[in-house]
């Protein structure tokens, strides 16, 4: 690769963090340092976890360079420290925090400069930038962390989060497109950043089902509430006249019917699929249909799937990513939420998470049998 790529890569990582920080811009150290949920961190966690993340890829196994701060790192470790340990930890705040983010910066671009990120590379962390990718990548997925946690601080306010927010409008159509009985091909292709959960690529023997060409809507959801008594979105409350309100970030806004439904349980989306008459589609059924599907990216839209390794797969580069999560626990959502960055939202990314989670930015759409 070129000198020009590295620029592109300074460029992107840049970007990722004029990101980071015009989300918490808002916010003051003591809303940065405030536990809103057990199930979410800390602000300034994300905050320092993502530069330590980026200290221990970019400047210490790629760079070989010692770390700034010895301790850092374990509190900063995901799978050391639960989430709801966070806000007990000595982290960094503050003008520290923003020191330390700034300084680790400089450095892996200064480590940057120097190696070789050609597909020929000898290190494979390195070949075609891979590293870097993933470190874009999680930053932004800290993004959509970082999110979750925001609609829970009450007053906040943000152009830049209303932007994002604002769903792109449907073009009329069918109701549900049919998918012919076949062959199809699963998960990422052997070059292009992904991660290790969404190799190789597999086919997979489908018989012929019909899926909605949109998500679930508020209007559909309420009538599921109405009918059959479901559990509310979280966030949302009766508004004392008949009809529901939105409070998150401590607004009261009416619910919008024709957004897609959002911070709904895996539990309650498969209630609902059933209520329809329908199910929900596995994440291979999804998959195929991706290319044709519409509202893709307001909702993370919960499969039936287990989140499992494919065939032939290899951890890379930690297990920590994907491998340690397998199992029938967790359950794979697919497409992407207004809050997930496009460049996140492959057609082969997979997210996974509990049954029962409704802070993540979770809807559905149905499927059933042609
Ligand atoms: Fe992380």
């Amino acid at each position: 690769m070129t000198a020009n790529s590295k620029a592109a890569i300074a460029e992107r990582l840049a970007e990722a963090r004029e990101r980071t920080l015009a989300l918490i811009e808002p916010l003051d150290d003591k809303q940065l340092n405030a536990v809103y949920s057990p199930i979410l961190s800390p602000l300034a966690w994300d905050l320092g976890h993502i530069a330590n993340f980026e200290e221990l890829w970019l400047v210490q196994t790629i760079g070989g360079r010692k770390p700034m701060d010895g301790d850092l790192g374990r509190f900063y470790d995901a799978i050391e420290n639960p989430r709801k340990t966070r806000g007990e930890l000595p982290i960094l705040r503050d003008a520290e925090l923003r020191a330390y983010m700034a300084d680790v910066r400089e450095r892996a671009l200064d480590v940057l400069g120097d190696v070789d990120i050609s597909p020929g590379a000898e290190e494979p962390l390195l070949r075609e930038g891979f590293v870097y990718e993933m470190l874009l990548a999680h930053e932004l997925q800290h993004n959509e962390t970082m999110l979750q946690l925001l609609q829970m601080v009450g007053g906040y306010e943000s152009a830049l989060v209303d932007s994002l927010a604002e769903p792109e409008p449907v073009a009329p159509g069918p109701e549900t497109i049919t998918i012919a009985a076949g062959e199809y091909e699963i998960g990422a292709g052997e070059r292009g950043f992904a991660y290790d959960n969404e190799r190789g690529r597999h086919t997979v023997e489908l018989t012929a089902y019909e899926i909605d060409r949109t998500p679930v809507t508020n209007a559909a959801y309420v009538e599921f509430i109405e009918d059959a008594g479901a559990e509310l979105p979280l966030y949302w409350e009766p508004d004392g006249d008949g009809g529901w309100v939105d409070t998150a970030r401590g607004r009261r806004a009416p619910v919008d019917p024709s957004r897609p439904v959002v911070h709904v349980s895996g539990e309650q989306a498969g209630a609902f699929a059933r209520w329809a008459g329908k199910r929900l589609p596995s994440e291979h059924e999804w998959e195929a249909a991706r290319p044709r599907l519409d509202g893709v990216g307001h909702a993370w839209e919960w499969t039936s799937s287990d989140f499992l390794a494919y065939p032939g797969f290899e951890a890379f580069p930690y297990p920590e990513y994907s491998e340690v999560f397998f199992g029938p626990e967790y359950k794979v959502l697919r497409g992407g939420s207004w809050a997930t960055h496009p460049s996140v939202a492959r057609p082969s990314f997979r997210n996974w998470d509990l049954l029962q989670r409704r802070q993540i930015f979770s809807g559905l759409r149905c499927t059933r049998d042609a």
